[in-house]
């Protein structure tokens, strides 16, 4: 029966949107989950909802053109005989030969020592062309083995024993078939063209002290030389950091959920995890307690873009920061020039994210050698290099504005809070008071 009256508007549900009814419409036609790279794509708090108080009368500034302000940082101080030192504190994450092209493990290498900094290996082994052009390289010892060769292990600069990632704390990745080229097989000692799954665990441990034995067998193995990292994923920041001390580690790399990935599925990058703003004060607190903050040095990832994520990160406690999705946009990854050809893969400038199909026409998440030839590593590692800079120039100005001296001297006094959910996940003052949820027991 027809109503006298109008009828109400037409109204979509907030809770079955049209992405929501898209992706059930996906999964009904196809039967398998989706599969994608990068980080969550969802809003989180994040540093963004953090700002810098500056100084004014009750702080002094320092004056950008004559007064120093360091950004030089020491990582493995505790056991190893050589530690690492850098110009910045702007690392480049783990991400491995198989998800990236040799080029662009080149172009990493050439950026990241041009700024004095290290870059890190990945799933899948060291390539020559990363060795061969990073100053200072992280080896990283993975629950998959892919390219373990404890040869390699002895040409790193510090070994990374991967617990976890920030993407998928407890999960392991993926490479499909399609990047499976003969060298990347060779490496991994796997066959061509199959899809891998990563282990999700090491096949050798399974608890905190076979890991205590692991980083033994690793110190020696390098002759007690490099500094060992152990990098976790953000699920429980406290304990985990406290057992990775526990264990012997000389540095501890903390992955938030924002983090990116080669390729997991969707739900589990959107799912699983914690944010990098509410695990970082977590993990401080755990090295406080053990008195080993600053003795144990703390790397923090997962969403850092700029300067100013770089020094709230430090101002909350991280010795440092290491970067993979950033790093790949500054060598040329979803930039606009390649437009046309995103369309083609039906998708845009900034959404592309289908990085374990292999088609990446920016040549960087590729093996086909097609794409990669189209990458020219010198000029991505001059683009990575100037975008470091950046970071490192736009960090030293909030600490100057702060009145510090080296940019590990800002501190969680230094931050105000702008949501309540950033108030409480940093521990740091809601803006306009001196009242974080949860301080003093409220
Ligand atoms: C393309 C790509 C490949 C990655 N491969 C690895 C890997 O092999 N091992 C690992 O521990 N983490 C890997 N990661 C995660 C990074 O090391 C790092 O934790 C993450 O990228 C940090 O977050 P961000 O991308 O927001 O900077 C990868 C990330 C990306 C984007």
């Amino acid at each position: 029966m027809t109503s006298e009256f109008p009828h109400t508007p037409p109204r979509k549900s907030y809770t079955f949107s049209d992405a929501a009814n898209a992706e059930i419409r996906r999964a009904a036609a196809s039967g398998i989950y989706d599969i994608r790279g990068g980080g969550t794509k969802r809003y989180l708090p994040h540093f963004d909802d953090l700002l810098f108080l500056g100084a004014s009368i009750s702080r002094y500034p320092l004056e950008g053109y004559r007064e120093k302000c360091s950004t030089d940082v020491w990582l493995g101080t505790r056991f190893a005989k050589n530690p690492i030192h850098l110009d910045i504190p702007v690392t480049i994450a783990g991400m491995s030969f198989g998800a990236l092209s040799g080029p662009a493990k080149e172009a990493l290498g050439r950026g990241a020592s041009a700024a004095g900094t290290s870059t890190t290996t990945g799933d899948g082994g060291m390539t020559e062309e990363e060795r061969g052009h990073s100053k200072t390289l992280v080896y990283q010892y993975l629950p998959s083995r892919y390219g373990m060769n404890p040869d390699d292990l002895r040409r790193a600069d510090a070994i990374e024993v991967v617990v976890g990632q920030g993407a998928k704390p407890g999960g392991g990745g993926m490479l499909l078939g399609q990047k499976i080229s003969d060298r990347v097989a060779m490496m991994r000692n796997l066959p061509k063209g199959i899809d891998q799954r990563s282990a999700c665990r090491h096949p050798d441990w399974t608890g905190p002290d076979d890991l205590e034995i692991k980083i033994l067998e690793l110190r020696e193995i390098t002759d007690w030389e490099k500094p060992i990292y152990v990098k976790i994923g953000g699920a429980r920041p406290y304990y985990d950091t406290a057992l990775a001390v526990k264990a012997g580690a000389d540095v501890v790399v903390l992955d938030g959920m924002q983090g990116g990935t080669a390729a997991t599925q969707d739900v589990f990058i959107e799912h699983v995890g914690q944010p990098i703003l509410a695990c970082i004060p977590l993990a401080v607190k755990a090295l406080q307690d053990l008195g080993m903050h600053r003795k144990v040095q703390l790397i923090v990832s997962g969403g850092i873009r700029t300067g100013a994520d770089v020094a709230k990160a430090m101002a909350l406690g991280a010795d440092a920061v290491a970067i993979g999705t950033a790093a790949l946009v500054a060598l040329g990854d979803n930039d606009p020039v390649f437009e046309a050809e995103y369309q083609k893969l039906g998708t845009t400038a900034g959404a592309y994210d289908d990085w374990h199909e292999g088609k990446d026409p920016a040549g960087i998440t590729t093996q086909d050698p097609e794409l990669y030839n189209r990458f020219d590593p010198v000029l991505g590692g001059r683009r990575l290099k100037n975008y470091l800079k950046v970071m490192t120039l736009e960090a030293q100005t909030i600490a100057r504005a702060c009145g510090k001296n080296h940019l590990h001297n800002l501190e969680p006094e230094d931050l105000c809070a702008l949501t309540m959910e950033a108030a409480a996940m940093a521990r740091v003052p809601l803006a306009g008071t001196d009242w974080y949820p949860g301080k003093n027991g409220f």
